[in-house]
């Protein structure tokens, strides 16, 4: 399985701070808001990601994840010119997709919880083993803003609708998908909203129509949170401060989740912190 993390975008919602500094760099609490889709992603067992941000960024973010390679995994890069949409993620990846089941994640989306890393894996399974997507739903008091999907209790879609005025449910879909491997031609046959954007909901409502479109609720022992204001910005930061410091344990460390998932060696944990000095860097010394 591929996996895909939108990072580009204007993010005007956040302007001025987002003006000179991507928003996926910014800060959530200790580290970048990117490290955090690239823990969900690399806890779903992804190893081989694609992250899609501004012509204008790219070398930020080379410079902070390089290649990858000190955490296991491969990490290459691809620009979107415009913010033409969330399905663009598709077209811009399709030779790196190569025919295959793909995770895409959004940027700016913080999950945590205790059986989440359960319930990707089985979403990835679900994807590697037969045709369909999986999206997820959680409850939220005001879905007006996100994709919405309303399902019976049999975990049946009954409806899905982006940003609607009047919601059916109070489940909002949150900006995590697996899709099987026809995901490319699916997205290569939408046209372009109202809002000229190619629209996940769109996709995930071609879907829908096929009835292979699964949905994995995520209860209310999961916190998520998206980052595109900057009043959910500072509620996430607040969240990751207050549990860290509570637990003592970190949230969205993506070279603790290496470690954990056997993809470098404590040696080699050891040899990358060579010189680093911080209290992230040395939250991850613990370990060696
Ligand atoms: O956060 C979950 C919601 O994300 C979903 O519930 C909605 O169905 C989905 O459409 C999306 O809604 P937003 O209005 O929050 O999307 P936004 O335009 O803020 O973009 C979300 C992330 O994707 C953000 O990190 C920027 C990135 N992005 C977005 C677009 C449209 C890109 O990199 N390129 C794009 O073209």
């Amino acid at each position: 399985m591929k996996g895909i993390i939108l990072a580009g975008g204007t993010a005007s919602r956040l302007h001025p701070t987002s003006v000179s500094v991507n928003k996926h760099l910014l800060p959530v609490y200790d580290k970048p808001m990117i490290y955090y889709p690239l823990s969900t992603m690399m806890l779903a067992g992804v190893k081989d990601i694609l992250i899609i941000t501004s012509g204008n960024s790219i070398d930020s973010f080379r410079m902070l994840l390089g290649n990858g390679s000190h955490l296991g995994i491969k990490i290459s890069y691809a620009v979107q010119d415009k913010p033409n949409g969330i399905g663009e993620a598709f077209l811009i990846g399709e030779q790196f997709i190569n025919n295959e089941p793909v995770c895409l994640i959004l940027g700016d989306n913080i999950f945590h919880g205790t059986d989440l890393q359960k319930k990707l894996h089985q979403a990835a399974m679900n994807n590697n083993l037969h045709d369909g997507a999986t999206i997820f739903a959680y409850k939220v008091l005001d879905p007006r803003r996100f994709g919405v999907v309303e399902f019976d209790s049999n975990n049946i879609a009954i409806s899905l609708e982006e940003k609607p005025e009047n919601p059916k449910s109070n489940f909002m879909i949150p900006g995590l998908y697996f899709y099987d491997n026809q995901i490319v031609n699916i997205a290569k046959k939408m046209k372009p909203s109202d809002r000229n954007e190619l629209e996940i909901t769109d996709i995930n409502n071609y879907y829908f129509s096929k009835k292979i479109l699964k949905v994995t609720e995520l209860g209310r022992g999961t916190a998520w949170f998206d980052c595109g204001t900057e009043d959910s910005l500072l509620s996430a930061s607040n969240f990751v401060q207050i549990l860290e410091k509570k637990q003592g344990l970190k949230i969205g460390c993506i070279e603790e989740i290496s470690l954990n998932e056997g993809l470098i060696s404590k040696s080699e944990l050891k040899i990358y912190l060579k010189e680093k000095n911080s209290n992230y860097y040395n939250y991850l010394k613990s370990f060696i």
